[in-house]
């Protein structure tokens, strides 16, 4: 059974099937697909894929090429560095299905866990940073200095477009954050603030390891009112001021020296601090706490409702999967270690980097600054490229700068028998102790004084503690997830396993090229494979979510346009059924954002798509289409929509976000699409980890292959992410799915989504209208459920269905998006008919509790729904006061298996409430007290 994978990854039985086709009142699956997938879109061959093996094979498979790979231990540094992952936490959490197969924590009652988590992490932020405010996650450190410099953009309402650097970045940030500026206007350069400067950017240290003192720069850059923005090592902030005390308005840097694996590049947590006045501009998420319909404090989405999603080309930046799992582990290493612990780690870095500096300075050997806190730089005439092979010789990379210089940068992994090797190397002796070189001494008693931040001391406790979490959240390993959009599949183990790999995982992503055969065979392959199943020329796979796909594949847009000389084409097309990311890209490539109508059943209205091609022929830059529709209809008409926007001069940009109804049926690539980018972490199994880690490869035609992102690691340029590959220890979870699969598995997995789909539509229409269905009365892999017949019948709102699924042990299906009062479901091909008969089962029950509610039997504002979802200490308290009984309320659906039931931890949060207090991070204890 084993050796067939797909049987395994598909949730319906062979007889499972035969009963939802009969239901469908179709013969097989071949008919239902025929009637749901329009023929002139069908892909008429079988994908030109390997055969699918079994997992053991395919391990074996991926185990012989990745050990092609040379793990040696890295003193390369530059943002990316060696790490002892905390085996609890690597086992209770990383690997853990409760903590990685978790969605992003918009329905807060069924995500307290994580999302007390990702506030821990926001406060160990504001610690270090010393600012007030922190998010909870950005995608890695070049986009996260990117996002900052946004905010001071937009922070000066887009009138001033100078950005000082008060010393050298890492190459790859300035990389990313030039891509950035472009085209937006913005010039990068050194020197001094002036009123035209909307931010200084300050490294901390600089990208030789050196901290400079930039007090002058800082006032100056104030008195000229930009915005300081610290790119700040935070292992260094523990042996630092607090940039906030240094005169930074914001904070950013990679989290992923707390305890996240270098992995060849990522995936890892960036961090964002940033003072009051600046909170309502930040980007991506943001933890908050409220309270619950009983008064007790709750955790939730903070500013929710003006994420990107609502914003579109208004939106503060169009970051929607970010790095909540990383995010959390970085929290909890540091929960883990506590104060005290973090101080230690540092210190004993900062030992080894001092007591280098001190041999090399009495040996007489020239250092770029003596100010440091991990790193060496050090001069060596024409002999860098020598020490460096000598080093790697001995088993460790150093970092090469130019030919005269090499950089050693120590971490928590670093040794002693390290230091004295690396010193004999340079011919010197390193003292047994020296002055710490830090910028600082270390942190005293009032940092991290937050109770969480000591109590989980001992494994028995931290493993309590991270089990106590997650038991509060409702994630795939306890039930379907049916959020429309959001392809909530399995992430099956054989998957997952590799990405634990030291050959994955302990890869500097600056190593040499030939340390890495076996991760750029893994990327070919997958660019191979992902261009088949797409029908692209080429795929390239360095943005780390979908919205930084679309962000590349527009750039590849712009780029193609000025390379043809009319750089002046800067006008995108997008329905307005578009998802918000979509124009927020547009808008962060300097394209203006013209509306394209749908008509009523959501199709994109052909007419009025022609008509503003044509209006804007000599300015057409691209149309974006979601294909099929975020409305989950294949579209008929979307080769003409195509050609009518090539016709004009435009490009195609299509949105596969929704590639799982698609799979081996029809490809983007074959409909006229010129660009595409795909979701690793929805259609090709990549967890969700409660909001992120995500990835989000383009696929181009051979026109705009010189267009995709490049690096500088790569001796390129326009990168999008800091990592040439971006979060390249993931990708081996989507190449062992379609090794395990083959073209036939991927193929059924797409049919049996769209079987599920029409299966739940077809037993909900009559309780629930089912709204957009195609030519034949088919949805596609997904349908919207129109709840607002309950809402105009008795009053109930779609929220009140969504929190009232929580009793009966469902998170909802994605709410009011794209279609306000509805609820969209996605099943996806994993979930068995068993879990699709309950889920509808709690659906038409919910139903009847509603026309309860319009027959009077039930009041408006005191009923199962109103008041749900219903948490264990209300249900047992003494006083019950509801006209429905405890029964009713925790075990709507009959069965009393209390003990697999899932128990909410709160009730209803209270959204508005949160938004006017916000409250993101601990207070320390003296405030507590006070
Ligand atoms: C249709 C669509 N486009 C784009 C995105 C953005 O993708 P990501 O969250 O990976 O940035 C989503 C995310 O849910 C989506 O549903």
């Amino acid at each position: 059974m084993t050796a067939n994978f797909a049987a395994r990854h598909i949730g319906p039985r062979a007889d499972e099937t035969k009963a939802m086709l009969a239901a469908l009142g179709v013969p097989s699956l071949e008919t239902l697909i025929t009637q749901a997938v329009p023929k002139k879109i069908r892909l008429d061959r079988a994908l030109d894929l390997p055969p699918a093996v079994g997992e053991a094979e395919a391990l074996a498979a991926l185990g012989a090429i990745m050990s092609e790979n040379r793990v040696l231990k890295s003193f390369i540094g530059a943002g990316y560095h060696g790490v002892k992952v905390p085996p609890v936490i690597q086992r209770n959490m990383f690997e853990n299905p409760a903590w990685y197969t978790a969605y992003t924590p918009y329905q807060s009652e069924i995500s307290q866990g994580r999302l007390e988590m990702l506030f821990h992490f926001q406060t160990l932020v504001t610690e270090l940073t010393g600012l007030p405010v922190a998010s909870a996650s950005l995608l890695d450190e070049g986009t996260a200095v990117a996002e900052a410099v946004g905010i001071a953009w937009r922070h000066h309402r887009s009138s001033r477009n100078r950005v000082v650097l008060a010393g050298q970045l890492h190459p790859q940030t300035r990389d990313v954050v030039e891509t950035r500026a472009e085209p937006l206007g913005m010039e990068i350069i050194e020197g001094e603030a002036d009123d035209n400067t909307c931010a200084l950017i300050v490294p901390w240290a600089d990208t030789l390891g050196v901290y400079h003192d930039h007090s002058a720069a800082i006032a100056k850059a104030r008195e000229a009112g930009a915005i300081v923005i610290f790119v700040a090592d935070p292992l260094g902030l523990l042996l630092s001021k607090t940039p906030a005390e240094l005169g930074a308005d914001i904070a950013v840097g990679s989290m992923q020296r707390f305890g996240v694996p270098m992995g060849f590049g990522g995936p890892h947590a960036a961090y964002c601090a940033v003072a009051d006045k600046l909170t309502r501009l930040m980007p991506g998420r943001l933890v908050g706490q409220s309270k619950d319909a009983h008064g007790r404090p709750g955790y939730r989405l903070a500013l929710q409702t003006r994420e990107q999603h609502i914003r579109r080309d208004k939106a503060t930046s169009n970051i929607c999967t970010a790095q909540a799992l990383l995010a959390n582990m970085a929290a909890a290493y540091a929960i883990w270690h506590g104060p005290e612990g973090l101080k230690s780690i540092a210190a004993r870095v900062n030992a080894f980097a001092s007591r280098l500096l001190e041999g090399a300075k009495q040996a007489g050997i020239e250092i770029a600054g003596d100010v440091v806190f991990d790193t060496v730089t050090l001069t060596i005439k024409g002999k860098a490229k020598e020490l460096a092979e000598k080093a790697e010789a001995d088993g460790r990379l150093i970092r090469v700068i130019d030919a005269d210089r090499v950089a050693i940068c120590f971490d928590e992994a670093s040794t002693e028998e390290d230091l004295t090797a690396l010193a004999s190397l340079l011919g010197v002796k390193a003292p047994a102790e020296a002055k710490a070189a830090a910028p600082a001494a270390p942190r005293g008693d009032s940092f991290l004084t937050q109770p969480d931040f000591h109590a989980h001391r001992s494994e028995t406790e931290m493993m309590r503690y991270l089990r106590k979490l997650a038991d509060k959240d409702l994630a795939l390993d306890r039930a379907m997830i049916p959020l429309g959009s959001c392809t909530m599949k399995l992430n099956a183990a054989a998957e997952m396993a590799p990405v634990s790999w030291n050959e994955v995982a302990n890869l500097h992503p600056f190593a040499p090229e030939a340390h890495t055969p076996g991760y750029r065979r893994m990327i070919d392959d997958l660019d191979k494979w992902l261009s088949e199943i797409t029908g692209f020329d080429a795929c390239s796979l360095q943005p780390n979510a979908g919205s930084q796909g679309e962000y590349a594949g527009l750039l590849a847009i712009r780029h193609y346009h000025q390379a043809l000389g009319q750089g002046e084409r800067d006008v995108c097309l997008i329905p307005t059924s578009a998802h918000g990311t979509n124009p927020a890209s547009a808008s962060m490539v300097g394209m203006r954002v013209v509306a394209v109508r749908c008509d009523d059943d959501g199709n994109i209205d052909f007419d009025d798509l022609k008509a503003k091609a044509e209006q804007h022929a000599e300015r057409l830059a691209a149309l974006m289409i979601t294909y099929p529709s975020t409305h989950g209809v294949f579209e008929e008409g979307v080769r003409d929509m195509c050609a009518v926007v090539h016709e004009n001069g435009g490009q195609v940009y299509l949105d596969g976000a929704n590639l799982n109804a698609m799979v081996g049926l029809s490809r983007p690539g074959d409909l006229g699409a010129d660009v595409c980018h795909m979701n690793l972490h929805k259609t090709f199994c990549i967890p969700h980890g409660g909001g992120g880690p995500g990835v989000g490869p383009i696929g181009v035609k051979a026109h705009l292959k010189p267009y995709v992102p490049g690096h500088v690691a790569l001796g390129t340029s326009d990168a999008v992410s800091a990592a040439p590959f971006g979060s390249a220890s993931i990708l081996p979870i989507t190449w062992m799915y379609i090794r395990m699969m083959g073209g036939d598995g991927l193929k059924l997995a797409t049919e049996m989504a769209i079987l599920n789909a029409n299966y739940i539509a077809h037993r909900l229409k009559e309780h629930y209208p089912v709204l957009y269905k195609g030519r034949n009365d088919r949805v596609a892999h997904e349908c919207i459920l129109d709840t607002r017949v309950w809402k105009d019948r008795a009053g109930v709102s779609v929220e009140d269905i969504a929190k009232r699924l929580i009793d009966y042990g469902f998170h909802a299906p994605t709410m009011s998006w794209p279609v306000a009062g509805t609820l969209m479901v996605e099943p996806t091909e994993s979930e068995p008919k068993a879990e699709l008969d309950r889920f509808c089962d709690a659906m038409i029950s919910i139903a009847k509790e509603a026309a309860r509610i319009e027959s009077g039997d039930l009041p408006k504002d005191d009923n199962p729904l109103v008041n749900a979802p219903h948490s264990a200490d209300i249900l047992v308290a003494d006083e019950w006061t509801h006209p429905y009984s405890r029964k009713e309320a925790a075990f709507p659906s009959g069965s009393m298996e209390a003990a697999s039931k899932y128990w909410p931890p709160v009730s209803r949060v209270d959204n508005v409430a949160g938004d006017r207090n916000l409250v993101c991070a601990c207070p320390p204890v003296e405030a507590m007290a006070s």
